[in-house]
């Protein structure tokens, strides 16, 4: 019993133990531990609504990823998925890219593994490679452009139309951008768990109980969701929407952690999450890996500095070529 004390003891002064001191004001924490290391807090609009609240910027990728390309800050602390902090890094390879979590990955980022995509690009030389934000390092390196849900039709514009292109990983969201830009990417074969998880019945159904709802949807989500969407854009583009809309009432089929700020720029309009395929006491769709950010790994990250990102250097020269075209196209 005493051996257990001691190293418990042990460990809480080396740090490693605060998760059992649950008195600590995280946020107050968090705010000081920032201004002390000149970090700054980026969020994503799908993070928890606490963490939302103390970050320095919230925004959709396209937007992190300009902030964290012109970022003067020492340290980036990316609440976000891993993708996300792994570009951070790769546009600022000498400064410190925290994520609280390593785990918090990608499930659309997942189904592009670069061995494969690596073969299956072989097959096809004359093609150029657009690539959506979500997805490995490596296949960012395998890659002409990269987009994001908001500029993605202006990337795709901006090539020749005659130019043949392989689209990755989303096949939702390739589909809609051929329809939107009217050419024929060649689509890999990926999806988004969470976007892929409404179902278009129960969403129907909602509709008809709320018909004076406009239904608004994140490309990411299958194409017989996208038809019955009135609106169709990124994280970013749907709180404009909804913000710039003279119409009172929505449903949103994204992920929840939109719905707070959209709430909270609207507290007159009714907000209806999309209801999802699984019938669970939840009516949205959460992203596990989003959730995953807490603000007790928040603060021990920015305390100890951990988990940090690395990218190899080799690895990221190749990968910022198409991440810097697009933030120059996006300009
Ligand atoms: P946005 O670029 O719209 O923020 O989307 C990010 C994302 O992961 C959607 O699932
Ligand atoms: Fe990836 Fe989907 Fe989560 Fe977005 S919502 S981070 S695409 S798993």
């Amino acid at each position: 019993m005493q051996r257990l004390e001691s190293a418990k003891l042990n460990l809480k002064q080396k740090g490693y133990l605060d998760i059992e001191t649950p008195n600590i004001d995280y946020v107050k924490e968090i705010n000081r531990l920032k201004k002390e290391k000149n970090a700054i807090l980026l969020a994503h609009y799908y993070q928890r609504d606490e963490i939302q609240e103390i970050a320095d910027f919230v925004g959709d990728s396209l937007a992190l990823a300009q902030q964290a390309a012109k970022t003067d800050a020492d340290v980036i602390i990316f609440a976000g998925v891993h993708f996300m902090a792994e570009t951070a890094k790769i546009l600022n390879p000498n400064k410190k890219v925290l994520l609280p979590d390593l785990l918090a990955g990608c499930s659309l980022a997942d189904s592009c593994p670069p061995d494969k995509f690596s073969e299956f690009k072989k097959q096809y030389p004359n093609h150029v490679v657009v690539t959506y934000i979500n997805c490995s390092a490596e296949i960012k390196a395998l890659s002409d452009y990269v987009c994001t849900s908001s500029n993605a039709k202006k990337i795709v514009d901006a090539i020749p139309k005659e130019q043949p292109i392989i689209f990755a990983p989303d096949r939702n969201l390739g589909a809609f951008l051929n329809k939107e830009t009217g050419r024929n990417m060649l689509l890999w074969d990926g999806s988004c768990l969470v976007h892929e998880a409404f179902s278009l019945e129960k969403l129907i159904d909602l509709h008809k109980a709320h018909a004076d709802a406009e239904i608004i949807a994140h490309p990411e989500s299958e194409s017989h969701l996208l038809q019955v969407a009135k609106y169709i854009g990124s994280t970013a583009g749907l709180l404009n929407h909804v913000r710039n809309s003279n119409k009172t009432k929505f449903i949103v089929a994204t992920e929840a952690g939109i719905l707070f700020q959209m709430m909270q720029e609207n507290p007159d309009k009714d907000i209806i999450p999309a209801p999802a395929k699984e019938d669970n006491t939840c009516a949205c769709s959460e992203c596990a890996y989003m959730k995953m950010n807490t603000l007790q790994k928040l603060y021990l990250c920015i305390k100890h500095e951990l988990p940090y990102i690395e990218v190899n250097a080799e690895l990221a020269k190749k990968a910022i070529i198409p991440i810097e075209r697009m933030l120059e196209l996006s300009k």
